[in-house]
């Protein structure tokens, strides 16, 4: 190591150690730190793993409910943490099925469910994404979910959709999804998808704030609804607990996707 790059290194050490002890001492107060210490802990090999959460949401056949839906797949190919091939087909379908004339989408990442729900939605509909700002991606994620760290910042949000004819249903929007301004969205959305962050704190905040949004009769879709997923399973079988519309959650057979439905979003919320 060179004398600049060891002094450059020593200016770190010392600001991630202030903010450290920072962090232990204070962050106890808040709700948001609890989360990153909860993610420093996994970083250091606390088994979150340990507990396997339950998947109780009855299973939706694919076949049946969407069989002869034909839909445009555009770049199968994926990358790591994209949506799998027949998830993405599912995806498609619903967009499809559901005629969406607003879609909202929570983690852009390279843009490739995005471009397709653009590809197999009508000409008008348009597609809200949002991911985090380019130059905090990488610091800001290192702070969520260690699943959720590996792809951060990693790649150019939305490539896959910027040099397509596709790319003018698609608004990309920039921000922290638990701090974001929905308010111009509320209750606009036909078809809300949930893969942002993957921690207990940001599924809660943006499954919140998808349910504002939701119009009535829209449906929202969660990834990584799997046993060993905290954040997503355990938010999506507490809103299935409650009952009403809530009970006609369902797990995509062969998948980790869970879907909504909700009729009357408005009479459980109360709003
Ligand atoms: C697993 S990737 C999404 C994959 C994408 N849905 C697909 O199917 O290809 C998760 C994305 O969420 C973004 N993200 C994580 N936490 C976020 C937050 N708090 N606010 C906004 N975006 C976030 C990440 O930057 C990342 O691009």
């Amino acid at each position: 190591m060179s004398i600049r790059s060891g002094l450059k290194f020593g200016v770190k050490y010392l600001y991630v150690l202030i903010a450290g002890f920072s962090l232990l001492i204070f962050g106890i107060f808040s709700r948001k730190q609890r989360a990153y210490i909860q993610t420093l802990a996994d970083q250091f090999g606390w088994k979150k793993n340990a507990r396997a959460y339950p998947t109780p949401l009855p299973l939706f056949d694919p076949d049946l409910m969407l069989g002869g839906t034909e839909i445009n797949i555009l770049q199968p190919e994926g990358n790591p943490g994209n949506v799998t091939l027949l998830e993405l087909v599912i995806l498609n379908a619903l967009v499809k099925k559901s005629k969406a004339g607003h879609i909202f989408e929570f983690g852009t990442f390279d843009g490739r469910t995005t471009l397709n729900m653009a590809a197999n939605s009508g000409p008008t509909t348009r597609i809200y994404t949002l991911d985090l700002p380019a130059e905090s991606a990488a610091s800001f994620a290192a702070t969520h979910d260690a699943d959720d760290a590996k792809f951060a910042g990693k790649i150019q949000t939305g490539y896959k959709y910027k040099k397509t004819r596709f790319n003018e249903k698609i608004v990309s929007l920039e921000g922290d999804s638990s701090t974001y301004d929905y308010g111009p969205y509320r209750k606009s959305m036909d078809f809300i998808f949930i893969d942002g962050g993957h921690s207990l704190f940001f599924v809660e905040n943006d499954t919140k704030n998808a349910l504002s949004m939701i119009r009535d009769g829209g449906t929202i879709a969660w990834h990584d609804y799997r046993s060993n997923c905290e954040g997503v399973t355990k938010v999506v079988n507490e809103l299935y607990e409650k009952g009403g519309i809530y009970g006609n959650l369902r797990r995509v057979k062969g998948t980790n996707l869970a879907v909504l439905t909700p009729h009357t979003v408005d009479t459980i919320l109360g709003m």
